[in-house]
């Protein structure tokens, strides 16, 4: 039994030695210590020993049993160590990877001018209010003096939503709404989106207003002058030139356009103005008595004055920037410069 046991010590102990994985490892160890094992088998010969030879072979067989059971888990932590070390290995972050740029954020040249517009208007006392921009075919036309039958129904290019509900082409109807709900006197701007049958590179289907409205009693045309000539010397600059020419608006009249002299070429005459060293800016003009009796205003007792300005425009004229469709491709590299 001595010699068995021995043998076993040595076969097991090499066979352990170059057991190339875990699994072999466990196998072995079964091969030995398992039910029919090696080892098990021998041990059951000890019931037959001499009393004299039993605590003998019962220090070797412990012995042996120890030595083995050592040396295996010695070999296991040898694997489990190297398994952890590949692991290790796999997951390793590469720490030297440059990071990911975040681009950080600009408010956008028409978010911009808006801002600007509404503070240089907050300095005059006016309010800023807003309204739909899916608006009533009555308050964007009827109720402005733009009868079904007005030829300036057709020049704006109209999108229909509903019989009688419209894309608002203006943010004018704003006007009525605020009237309607409120008495004299009325100082606001009026900033929003609008919509036009428009595509070329100076116009977009959606575009943004500021509408102006300011009644009160004993309103003059003079006052409207000298609201816009304001406007127009904060926003472009002390040395520019105002000029009003007269033109038609339904809901207004008398009625002007406002050109600033041409910040490009200072008035001497460019592409950009086409060679008239002037450059429209916005409509205007005395609020017209019929649109007062839509909103049960009696013309006898207020009066009032309106304009109109595209912000986008005076966006590409303060900007310099030829190509409309830019403004909205939401290129960081276009959104940088300003
Ligand atoms: N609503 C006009 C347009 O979209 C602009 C305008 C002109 C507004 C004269 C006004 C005004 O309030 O008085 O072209």
């Amino acid at each position: 039994m001595q010699d068995q046991l021995e043998k076993i010590r040595i076969e097991a102990l090499a066979e352990m030695q170059e057991a190339e994985t875990l699994e072999i490892l466990d196998k072995l160890r079964i091969k030995y210590f398992g039910r029919k094992g090696l080892y098990t088998d021998v041990m059951k010969g000890m019931g037959k020993l001499s009393k004299e030879q039993k605590p003998i072979i019962g220090k070797l067989s412990n012995q042996i049993r120890l030595e083995i059971t050592n040396k295996f888990d010695q070999i296991k932590e040898k694997f489990n160590q190297e398994k952890r070390e590949l692991q290790l290995e796999e997951e390793a972050i590469d720490i030297t990877l440059p990071g990911r740029q975040r681009q950080t954020g600009r408010s956008h040249p028409i978010t911009q001018i808006l801002n600007q517009i509404q503070l240089i208007f907050k300095g005059m006392g006016f309010q800023t209010v807003e309204g739909p921009e899916i608006e009533l075919e009555f308050y964007n036309f009827d109720a402005l003096n733009t009868p079904k039958d007005h030829p300036a129904r057709d020049l704006q290019d109209t999108f229909y939503i509903d019989d009688g509900v419209v894309l608002r082409t203006h943010t004018s109807p704003v006007q009525i709404r605020v009237m309607k709900k409120t008495t004299p006197p009325i100082r606001i701007i009026v900033p929003g989106k609008v919509y036009r049958r428009d595509y070329d590179i100076t116009h977009l289907p959606m575009f943004n207003q500021v509408e102006g409205l300011l009644v009160d009693h004993h309103v003059t045309f003079s006052e409207l002058k000298g609201v816009l000539y304001s406007f127009a010397r904060q926003m472009f600059g002390d040395t520019i030139q105002v000029r009003f020419r007269p033109h038609f608006f339904p809901f207004t009249e008398p009625s002007a356009e406002v050109d600033i002299s041409c910040i490009f070429c200072k008035a001497k005459g460019c592409r950009v103005c086409s060679q008239t060293g002037w450059l429209e800016i916005l409509g205007s003009g005395s609020v017209d008595p019929n649109v007062f009796k839509h909103v049960n205003y009696n013309p006898e007792h207020v009066t009032g004055f309106a304009f109109g300005m595209g912000v986008d425009r005076i966006a590409m004229l303060k900007f310099g920037i030829t190509d409309l469709r830019l403004m909205f491709e939401n290129d960081m590299r276009f959104a940088k410069q300003f």
